[in-house]
């Protein structure tokens, strides 16, 4: 995984909540405590998925709620500052939704190992889409605050659901 992800979880912890988080989610990983992120280098995806999960028991939250936070992290602070090509390139949501496949595939294309996750999106009608999430991650519960926090990006009311393991629902206005 491109290494950007994780150094914005690492980023978030130590900002919103304290440096000591991420040396215990460092511990409860089972990694050496100097691990350090570096963002366009390649992270194993199972020290990643390791690093999240370990956060999420850390910060005793749901994956709901983590995805909430770390997505609105990741938009609105992370990415904002980062990534600010990409939102201006796109004047709303429903623009955004149209590049997400090509955004994933343009960052992680010097990565040795690419694996970006794929999104496949149907319109249901101009205002509801269907998000079908494909990634060996099992991040869907990452894509839906992440999707919440783009509505916010924009100041799109949108609507947000997982519809079922793999599959998101947004409603647009
Ligand atoms: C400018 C905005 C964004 C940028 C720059 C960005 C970039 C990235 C990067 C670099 C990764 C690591 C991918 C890899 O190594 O394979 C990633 C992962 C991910 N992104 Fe984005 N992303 C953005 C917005 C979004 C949005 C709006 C969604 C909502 C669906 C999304 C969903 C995900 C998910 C779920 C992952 C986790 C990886 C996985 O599940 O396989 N991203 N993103």
């Amino acid at each position: 995984m491109h290494g950007s992800f994780i150094v914005c979880l690492k980023e978030m912890i130590v900002s919103k909540f304290e440096e000591s988080f991420w040396i215990e989610a460092l511990e409860y990983a089972g990694l050496e405590t100097t691990f350090r992120p570096i963002s366009n280098q390649e992270i194993a995806d199972e020290t990643a998925i390791k690093l999240i999960k370990s956060t999420i028991k850390k910060l005793n939250l749901d994956e709901r709620r983590f995805g909430e936070i770390f997505g609105n992290y990741w938009i609105n602070e992370f990415a904002r500052q980062k990534y600010f090509a990409f939102f201006d390139s796109c004047k709303s949501v429903k623009e955004f939704l149209g590049q997400i496949n090509i955004i994933h595939q343009k960052i992680t294309s010097n990565l040795s190992k690419q694996n970006p996750p794929i999104f496949t999106i149907s319109w249901e009608n101009p205002g509801t889409a269907i998000i079908e999430y494909k990634s060996s991650r099992g991040f869907i519960h990452i894509a839906v605050g992440l999707l919440k926090a783009l509505g916010s990006y924009y100041y799109e009311e949108i609507s947000v659901y997982r519809i079922d393991p793999n599959k998101i629902k947004v409603f647009l206005k």
